[in-house]
């Protein structure tokens, strides 16, 4: 298990912390488990010396597990959460792979780099440049000769409320999701949609990480508003969305040059 980084300080428990915390046993923060993360990648990288860059990247699990995979493979990262890369070059330094990452604390919109890309990644963070569509644009600019795009988007799989979509934001159905990126210019040539187990495994680590966090400290001055919000985000997971949200992740080449 990692270290959640709250440890027995008692300083006050802020926004990122709570996210690594959320995550100490699920460090992919997507519903995917790690078959299905091992699969995407194969899938993604048909060259083990590629370049890749993860927009959004978080702990930079993704990149972490690609580079481990493919010791000729170089990687990027950038995200705006300076405890979560800070997270990512201490596990990459462990694994001995700090050498083939680069890590860049920012915002993804406004990344540029002298390279090209043979794969860029995002998943789950395409709020960062305003949806799955801009988010389709920005990758392409990063995107070397034939290269791929593994992107990870939520939809709609049935009927949801007006609280689910404040909550979510505005999403299609499945269906929908794959016509808009494919009327962009952009051919699916792998994806996988999360299974019920994958959604509610991710759920169940985030919220349970949290409160077993709390149970554990009761003498910390943030217990009660780290259960508190433990206690919420399940209570709207489940009456909220948990029927109605799923997940995809689609692997993309430009379907013309
Ligand atoms: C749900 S997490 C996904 C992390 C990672 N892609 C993964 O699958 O493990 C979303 C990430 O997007 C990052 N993020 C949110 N807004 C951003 C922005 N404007 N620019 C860069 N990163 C952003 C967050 O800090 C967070 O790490």
């Amino acid at each position: 298990m990692r270290e959640s980084g709250l440890g027995c300080q008692a300083a006050p428990v802020n926004r990122e912390q709570l996210s690594r915390l959320a995550h100490t046993d699920h460090p992919i923060k997507a519903p995917l488990d790690d078959e299905a993360v091992r699969r995407l990648l194969g899938h993604s990288l048909p060259r083990g010396d590629a370049r890749v860059l993860d927009l959004g990247c978080g702990g930079a699990e993704w990149l972490l597990r690609a580079l481990t995979l493919y010791p000729e493979l170089h990687a990027e990262g950038v995200d705006i959460s300076g405890d979560d890369l800070e997270q990512a070059r201490r596990t990459a330094l462990g694994l001995g792979v700090q050498d083939r990452l680069v890590l860049h604390q920012q915002e993804a919109a406004g990344f540029s780099s002298p390279h090209l890309f043979d794969l860029v990644l995002c998943v789950g963070a395409t709020h960062a440049f305003g949806g799955l569509l801009p988010t389709l644009a920005a990758a392409r600019k990063h995107l070397a000769p034939d290269g791929r795009v593994l992107i990870g988007e939520g939809f709609w799989a049935g009927e949801h409320s007006r609280e689910a979509v404040e909550m979510l934001g505005d999403l299609s159905d499945l269906a929908t999701t794959v016509d808009r990126v494919v009327a962009e210019g952009w051919t699916p040539v792998h994806g996988h949609v999360s299974t019920r187990r994958e959604l509610d495994d991710y759920e169940w680590a985030c919220w349970g990480s949290l409160a077993s966090w709390a149970l554990d400290h009761p003498a910390h001055p943030d217990t009660a508003q780290v259960l508190g919000t433990a206690d919420t985000r399940r209570s709207e997971w489940l009456h909220v969305y948990r029927d109605t949200f799923g997940f995809v992740c689609l692997v993309l080449r430009q379907t013309s040059g």
